[in-house]
C-alpha cells in the first residue's frame, strides 16, 4: 500500500475526478486529494477552502472512499505538497491525448527538481467528456450539470447560480 497526492484546482471537483480519487483508493490505499491554485487558470468560481469542503463532503458521503482520502489545500508547487503530505507517489487522471502531453512535460518537470514520480489513470471513458470549465460555463446559465458532479457539488451549483443568490 502507498499513499498518493491527487493534485488538482478541483473548481468544482466533478464526477471523473471522483472516479480517479476511486481509483487511486484502490490502487494505491491512501489519497491525499490536494486542492491547488493553478496560476494559469483566471476565472475561478470557487474559493480554494470552499473547493476543498466539497471534496471533503464528497468523500465523506462514500462508503467507497471514506477513511481511505482525505482533503487538503496547498499553495506553490505540487512538488512542496508531495514533500508536506509525505505521499510517494503524484497521481494524475488522463482523458484525451491532449492531457498526456501537458502531464508528461509536468511529470516530466516534477521528476527533475524532486525526484518524485508520476502515475497515471485513465478515467472511465464514459466520463472523459467532463471538464470543470464546462461545468461552471453551464451551470452559470442556470442549467442542469447534476449528471456531471457529485451531489454536494451540484448542491452548491444551485445556491450560487440561484435567482436572487450569490450568483458570482
Ligand atoms: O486541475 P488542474 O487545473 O489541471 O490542476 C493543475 C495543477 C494544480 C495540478 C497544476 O497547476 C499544478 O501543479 N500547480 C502547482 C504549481 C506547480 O507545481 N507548477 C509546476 C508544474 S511542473
Amino acid at each position: 500500500m502507498s499513499r498518493v497526492l491527487y493534485p488538482g484546482s478541483f473548481d468544482p471537483l466533478h464526477l471523473g475526478h471522483v472516479d480517479v480519487i476511486e481509483q487511486a483508493a484502490e490502487l494505491f490505499g491512501d489519497v491525499v486529494v490536494g486542492v491547488l491554485g493553478n496560476p494559469g487558470k483566471t476565472s475561478g468560481l470557487f474559493e480554494l477552502d470552499e473547493r476543498a469542503n466539497l471534496a471533503t463532503s464528497t468523500i465523506d458521503a462514500s462508503s467507497t472512499l471514506r477513511g481511505r482520502a482525505a482533503v487538503d489545500v496547498f499553495t506553490g508547487l505540487v512538488v512542496d505538497a508531495a514533500r508536506d503530505a509525505q505521499v510517494d507517489f503524484i497521481v494524475k487522471g488522463l482523458r484525451t491525448a491532449d492531457d498526456f502531453e501537458t502531464e508528461q512535460q509536468m511529470a516530466q518537470t516534477n521528476y527533475s527538481v524532486s525526484g518524485i514520480r508520476t502515475v497515471y489513470v485513465p478515467c472511465r471513458p464514459e466520463l472523459g467528456y467532463i471538464s470543470s470549465r464546462y461545468v461552471r460555463e453551464i451551470a452559470r446559465y442556470g442549467r442542469d450539470v447534476s449528471h456531471m458532479v457529485p451531489d454536494p457539488v451540484a448542491d452548491a451549483l444551485q445556491r450560487v447560480f440561484a435567482p436572487g443568490e450569490d450568483s458570482r
